[in-house]
């Protein structure tokens, strides 16, 4: 069934345990989150980035969210809205029968330029107004999304600050988060800890300085009932990148965030794990290896299925290492 962010992250803090939030854009993806919830009886969150509504139209993705619930309907789904750039973004989507929308009010409209408290306060409590007069939950964001060893916000084009961030927004401010809760009354909320979009967060494995698990500890302390949400948290799979460079790809080295240090998020307030990119290169690996070792095959079925799998893999391992397991 379909239930709202709030519902669920309410019972993940109750119980101590994580979801991930997983981004989809096509059939493979839905299935390979739905199959591994399944086999696992975990809850789920799907969400539709800006990019993925380019991408599929919204009324095809809504409607692949829907048909997910129909076939698995013991499993509850959030349907959540990534990254809004306006109150007007997010209630398009509440109209279109999303459960969860996210208002990302770190940056300006252009989803690039990082904007002012004030800013950020008004709009992400504007979309609380509205969202929850619909029992829509919203997710807010404070703190930009960047690395702390260059000041870079993340490679990927599309979604995300552009160029070099101060370093003060780097780190989310635990007293500013706990004004800003109060001021908005969010559901959930993203801060910023070191981790960026993409395959390129950390050019080596990351330390308490790079990555700071640290301050959610901190943000944890000041405003334990607040639920969050670990945005860039994808691992970057080493073995993954070796199957692509093995079959034809060049990805230059990179490191993600390690499993561990998000379950050690898990045990101080993180209930939301954003995770796109692990799926990206797990289905990129296993298509490369599947047409390089099946040269005559021209059925897309065929690599598509390698594809789902491999992701599959992906999403039970998290649905494991962040408690969710069971909790369906
Ligand atoms: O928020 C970032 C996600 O990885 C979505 O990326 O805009 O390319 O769909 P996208
Ligand atoms: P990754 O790029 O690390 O998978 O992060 C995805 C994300 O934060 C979507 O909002
Ligand atoms: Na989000
Ligand atoms: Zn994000």
């Amino acid at each position: 069934a379909l239930i709202s962010m709030r519902q669920m992250l309410d019972h993940a803090a109750e119980h101590g345990y994580g979801v991930p939030a997983f981004n989809v854009n096509n059939l493979e993806q839905m299935r390979a989150i739905m199959e591994a919830a399944d086999e696992t009886d975990s809850p789920v969150i799907v969400q539709a980035s800006a990019g993925a509504r380019k991408y599929a139209g919204a009324p095809f993705l809504r409607h692949l969210i829907l048909a997910a619930v129909e076939e698995f309907p013991h499993i509850p789904v959030v349907m959540h809205q990534d990254h809004g750039t306006s109150p007007a973004v997010c209630q398009r989507s509440i109209q279109l029968g999303f459960s969860s929308v996210m208002m990302d009010g770190s940056l300006g409209e252009d989803g690039k330029t990082p904007a002012s408290y004030e800013y950020n306060v008004d709009v992400t409590r504007r979309t609380v107004e509205m969202a929850h007069a619909c029992g829509v939950s919203v997710e807010g964001e404070l703190g930009c999304l960047g690395s702390l060893e260059t000041g870079m916000a993340g490679e990927e084009d599309g979604i995300g600050a552009e160029g070099k961030l101060d370093m003060e927004q780097l780190l989310t401010d635990p007293e500013e988060a706990a004004d800003f809760v109060k001021a908005t009354g969010v559901d959930a909320l993203a801060i910023a800890i070191g981790t960026s979009h993409g395959a390129y967060k950390f050019t080596r494995p990351p330390t308490g300085d790079t990555l700071s698990i640290q301050r959610i500890k901190e943000i944890h302390e000041r405003i334990p009932e607040t639920h969050l949400v670990m945005h860039g948290s994808s691992s970057v799979p080493q073995e993954w990148l070796a199957v692509i460079n093995e079959f034809g790809g060049a990805i230059p080295e990179t490191y993600g965030v390690p499993v561990e240090e998000i379950v050690e998020g898990i045990r101080h307030g993180v209930r939301k794990v954003n995770v796109d990119t692990d799926l990206r290169l797990a289905s990129t690996g296993a298509v490369r290896r599947f047409m390089a070792e099946n040269p005559a095959e021209f059925d897309p079925r065929k690599f598509l299925k390698a594809s789902t799998a491999a992701m599959k893999e992906i999403c039970k391992a998290r649905y494991e290492a962040f408690g969710t397991a069971g909790n369906a």
